[in-house]
């Protein structure tokens, strides 16, 4: 009889259903609530693991920016994105750049590389730009970052740099590390400084006050002179650069 050796089988299957979703569940996920197995991600460990990141392990721990990561990972849903140089990109600048930034410039430098949000590779291609890094403003002569897409490939303008997103390292839906080839050079150190504003009728020149200091004067601008860069030295030419006017090379 058909109908009863259906009714028999139905519920047991319902059964051998149950039973196995339950074992696949305990075996995956130990407890719902449990920290993954291996603990808190560690950006660190992650770039030791992959190599060829010791100039930028430096200057995470120079700026502790290192340790910052991890704690904004640990603390926020928006995740993190890393563009993260190669030794070989930092040996692509002037020599002795690193060293000439202060290091309030050096804790920008890092922190424009950093994105405060998990970007996976589909989603560089809906951003809008300007993107917001950790380094903060977007404007023009400040930390401008722009992605554009073509198929997989990924490119970074910062203004005074292109770079193309050549690998990813590491991606877990919370942090997202990708390799890029040049080191990320915002515009407000080393990109051509922003025009003047319109002089102020009234001249309240030559006033000694305690606080009165020119932002204009001291604006923290590095010279760049990115090997690769011809575009780039055409950019700065005849700039001026702190104190000095610097005329870049070759022309
Ligand atoms: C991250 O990893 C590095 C090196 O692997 C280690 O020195 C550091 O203590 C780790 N940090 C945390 C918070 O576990
Ligand atoms: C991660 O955050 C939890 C609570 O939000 C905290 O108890 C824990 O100490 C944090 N771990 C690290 C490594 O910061
Ligand atoms: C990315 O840059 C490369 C060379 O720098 C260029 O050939 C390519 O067209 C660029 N792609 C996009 C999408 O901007
Ligand atoms: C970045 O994109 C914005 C908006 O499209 C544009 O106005 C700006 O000039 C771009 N800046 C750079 C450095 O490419
Ligand atoms: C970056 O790319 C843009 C457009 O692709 C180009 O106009 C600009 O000169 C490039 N900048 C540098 C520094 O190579």
């Amino acid at each position: 009889m058909t109908s009863s050796f259906q009714f028999f089988t139905f519920p047991l299957c319902i059964l051998l259903i149950l039973h196995s979703s339950t074992t696949s569940t305990t075996l995956s996920q130990p407890t719902a609530t449990a920290p993954p197995p291996t603990g808190p991600t560690n950006i660190t460990k992650i770039l030791e693991k992959a190599s060829q990141y010791t100039v930028l392990l430096r200057l995470f721990r120079m700026t502790q920016l290192g340790d910052q990561i991890n704690t904004q990972l640990n603390n926020s849903d928006q995740g993190i994105t890393l563009f993260a140089p190669t030794d070989n990109a930092f040996s692509a600048l002037k020599p002795g750049l690193l060293n000439s930034l202060s290091d309030q410039q050096k804790v920008e430098l890092v922190q424009f590389h950093v994105v405060p949000m998990f970007l996976s590779t589909s989603q560089f291609q809906t951003v809008s730009n300007p993107l917001r890094t950790q380094a903060g403003d977007t404007t023009p002569y400040t930390f401008p970052l722009n992605i554009t897409t073509n198929g997989n490939q990924v490119n970074i303008s910062t203004g005074v740099v292109n770079a193309t997103v050549a690998n990813s390292i590491y991606t877990d839906g919370s942090l997202a590390v990708y390799q890029v080839d040049t080191v990320l050079l915002p515009m407000r150190m080393f990109g051509p400084p922003a025009p003047a504003p319109v002089p102020v009728p009234a001249k309240k020149s030559k006033k000694t006050n305690a606080g009165d200091d020119s932002p204009a004067a001291d604006d923290g601008r590095v010279s760049a002179d990115v090997s690769s860069g011809v575009g780039l030295n055409q950019n700065l030419l005849g700039f001026i650069v702190g104190p000095a006017v610097i005329v870049m090379s070759c022309l």
